[in-house]
């Protein structure tokens, strides 16, 4: 097949939630559709549950779950496709983030009785930066839910998006009876507990149809009547161009542990997915058909075995052909590399891969050479963007518990911090390191990890931060003088980046108000999320 086959046969995407949305159950059904798995059970929710066993226990058997669901490939409906993992527990987010900048598209998750939940919207927030395309499903229906009504508007205020209901459901519920699919105009009944793949579906074009009064009650079809005609007149049919820009998303209704609604969801996504996007870089944007390679790290993931200090760099191949053994270009060591095991991953075996696509993502064998975030090409200099750190929500200064272990603690911080389990950031004169992460957990996998794996005992203690804030001017003498004022909130990132560590939000929103030529920023790429 040539480059540009291979592009158009592949879509790489991710499945999001709130936890307990059924984000397992639905990837579970997709590899099922897919023939990736044959029996319901076989995907292992990566879920850390805190409680009755150990913390530690629970983060190493996610950590083994995790990477053999990392990246799930399977074939359905002449398309290759990728599915990509993210974790799900709320404490991992960024490891989320980061996989979302290797995806052209998502499927959302709505669980139909709890609606847009906080997990929700910070998820579709970082799906906004980059204007990932979105399709939602909204499950759990049959559960006593809200209103369909409801939840469409909710998303709409919620996320910023604009929505087309592409099936609407009968009833709710114990009500429920099935939905009918506006993209095909066939109604499809619920089956209870039906598990199984195939489903039927009678085709009604014409609503007016009597055979819809026969099929759900008169009563519900006559609801089911004046619903579409409502919707028909409210929201604007679906533009696959608006799609494509993440200003619209497609929305199903079904109930994923019933296997209901599902294969609409898949059959549209083959329909109307985007394949492998160009990607932006420092030098302008990179096409998928770019013959040349190039991809970059956006997960590291390391080895389980603490005797073993090697890791897996996962990359997302953004153009051009990757082959195995073949000398690639490390742009930020300028160093040559070339991988002699490169790995896919199928749902939970990994194979060696001769050769791989955009769209692609493979495993690569890491000794700690990379950071996550690098750009490997075929000899281009260019770097790609869009991994930008997140300014963490829990900060706390690292303490050294055992001054004859001063270098492993170093050495240990600085690779877990390159894998991403949380960010460095530290301070001058004193080389104070302040660890940031996104939950409570992170903290105990890196004290955890820093003992077991470096050998290093340690402490975190409590400090008075917010939020960690990159700055930008145009006028760099105010910016050089602020840095100089505010040095002991002054903190610096891995790649020397000036932070400014702001106390509370009191003292962000005083800062703004005192130095208007300067702006503020919560992630580290800066044409986005100014706060
Ligand atoms: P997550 O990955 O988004 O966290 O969610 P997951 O799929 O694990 O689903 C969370 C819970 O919701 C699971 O129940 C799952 O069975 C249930 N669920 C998923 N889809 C549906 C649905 O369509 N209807 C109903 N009623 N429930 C659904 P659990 O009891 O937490 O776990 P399990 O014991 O079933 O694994």
């Amino acid at each position: 097949m040539s480059l540009q086959n291979e592009i158009d046969h592949r879509r790489t995407f991710a499945i999001i939630s709130h936890p307990d949305a059924g984000k397992t159950t639905l990837t579970e059904k997709f590899l099922l559709y897919g023939g990736a798995i044959q029996t319901a059970g076989a995907v292992k929710s990566n879920k850390i549950r805190r409680g009755a066993t150990s913390d530690f226990m629970d983060i190493e058997r996610q950590r083994g779950i995790s990477v053999s669901t990392s990246v799930m490939t399977f074939d359905y409906g002449g398309k290759l496709i990728n599915l990509l993992d993210t974790p799900g527990h709320r404490d991992f987010a960024e490891d989320t983030y980061r996989t979302l900048t290797a995806v052209d598209s998502v499927v959302l998750v709505i669980d139909c009785v709890k609606g847009v939940e906080a997990q929700t919207e910070r998820l579709m927030e970082v799906c906004r930066m980059r204007n990932t395309p979105v399709i939602v499903f909204i499950n759990k229906m049959d559960l006593e839910g809200r209103d369909p009504f409801d939840l469409l508007d909710e998303l709409e205020s919620k996320l910023d998006i604009k929505v087309r209901p592409m099936s609407w459901p009968i009833g709710i519920g114990r009500t429920f009876q099935g939905v009918y699919d506006l993209f095909s105009k066939g109604l499809r009944l619920f089956d209870p507990g039906k598990s199984k793949v195939e489903q039927h579906s009678d085709r009604i074009e014409d609503l007016a149809d009597t055979r819809l009064d026969a099929s759900i009650g008169k009563d519900p079809a006559d609801q089911l009547r004046a619903e579409i005609d409502l919707i028909e007149g409210v929201y604007d049919p679906l533009s696959l161009e608006a799609y494509a820009e993440g200003r619209i998303a497609p929305v199903f209704f079904g109930s994923a542990f019933n296997n209901f609604g599902v294969k609409e969801v898949l059959d549209a996504f083959v329909a109307i997915a985007p394949s492998p996007q160009p990607r932006q870089t420092d030098q302008g944007e990179v096409a998928p058909n770019d013959p040349k390679f190039s991809g970059f790290i956006f997960k590291i993931h390391a080895n389980l075995d603490p005797n073993h200090r090697d890791r897996i760099a996962f990359l997302r191949i953004c153009s051009g052909k990757f082959e195995r053994n073949t000398y690639y270009h490390h742009v930020r060591l300028n160093k040559n590399l070339r991988f002699a095991t490169p790995t896919a991953f199928l749902a939970a075996a990994k194979s060696i891969v001769d050769e791989a696509w955009p769209g692609d993502v493979i495993g690569l064998f890491d000794t700690g050479s990379f950071k996550i975030g690098d750009t490997l090409t075929e000899g281009a200099d260019f770097q790609f963007r869009g991994i930008p750190a997140f300014s963490p929500e829990l900060f706390r200064e690292l303490v050294n518990m055992d001054p004859m272990k001063t270098k492993q603690l170093d050495k240990g911080i600085r690779q877990l911090t390159d894998e991403g389990v949380a960010q460095l950031f530290t301070q001058q004169p004193g080389n104070k390191k302040i660890v940031g992460c996104v939950g409570e957990l992170q903290f105990e996998v890196i004290s955890y990890r820093l003992e077991h794996e470096y050998g290093a005992k340690c402490a975190f203690q409590q400090i008075p931060a917010y939020k960690a804030c990159w700055m930008t001017s145009t006028d760099e003498a105010a910016l050089d003088q602020f840095i100089r004022v505010k040095a002991l909130q002054i903190v610096q990132d891995k790649d020397e980046n000036p932070v400014f560590m702001a106390p509370s939000q009191y003292m962000l929103e005083l800062e703004k108000r005192n130095n208007p030529e300067i702006t503020f920023h919560t992630t580290s790429e800066f044409k986005t999320a100014v706060v």
